[in-house]
């Protein structure tokens, strides 16, 4: 079991809230998975990390312009952490930001990344007053994509060999999603 700690945001299954101190097991049990971290920026993840990831969001707000921000996702059933979502609002510009998601593999094909990236969009629209959502993903991420897709997102670029990643050059996907487009979707 998690603190209870405010939400965020809910969805029917899910309480979005920000990471504790007694999140860090079960965050770095499933982000230290090879196959979870497989397209992620990070290759190794152990207990430091984890805890340093958590005190470093301590006293930080999602929204805030320049900063990621992680938020834990919480099944309301059992009060498990199932996963995280990531939001970067854009320092330059605070009209525009960054999603990322990740879901431990025991919670995956059942829905809660969906719901998730879809209760965020809801969410982050109007509180932060976005102009813009946008999402990249190694374009060998199959699920990533099918996901952006299946939430609503627009794929805008294929970017062939753009990155150096993981000691090869990598592919990338770019999605969007702009608010106007986001309401239409809602409505
Ligand atoms: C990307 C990631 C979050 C996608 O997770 P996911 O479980 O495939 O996506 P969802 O949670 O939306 O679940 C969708 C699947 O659940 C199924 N499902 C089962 N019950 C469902 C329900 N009640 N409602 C909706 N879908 C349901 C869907 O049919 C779909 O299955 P399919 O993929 O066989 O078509 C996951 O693969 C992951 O964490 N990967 C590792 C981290 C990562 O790479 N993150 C992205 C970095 S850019």
């Amino acid at each position: 079991m998690t603190d209870p700690v405010a939400p965020f945001f809910e969805t029917a299954r899910l309480r979005v809230r920000a990471f504790t101190d007694t999140d860090v097991a079960a965050f770095v049990a499933y982000r230290a998975d090879p196959e979870v971290a497989r397209y992620q920026s990070w290759s190794d993840f152990g207990e430091a990390e984890g805890r340093a990831l958590v005190a470093s969001m301590q006293g930080l707000e999602p929204g805030t312009p320049g900063e990621w921000y992680q938020l834990a996702l919480e099944a309301t059933d059992d009060g498990l952490l199932v996963g995280d979502l990531a939001l970067h609002v854009d320092g330059d510009d605070p009209r525009l930001a960054e999603v990322g998601f990740t879901l431990a593999p025991a919670a995956q094909g059942r829905g809660y990344a969906a719901e998730a990236l879809t209760g965020l969009l809801d969410h982050a629209f109007p509180t932060y007053g976005l102009h813009r959502v946008h999402a990249v993903t190694d374009a060998l991420n199959a699920p990533a994509a099918a996901l952006l897709e299946r939430v609503g997102f627009r794929r805008e670029a294929h970017y062939l060999e753009n990155v150096w990643f993981k000691g090869a050059w990598g592919s990338e996907y770019l999605f969007a999603v702009l608010e106007h487009e986001w309401a239409d979707r809602r409505s």
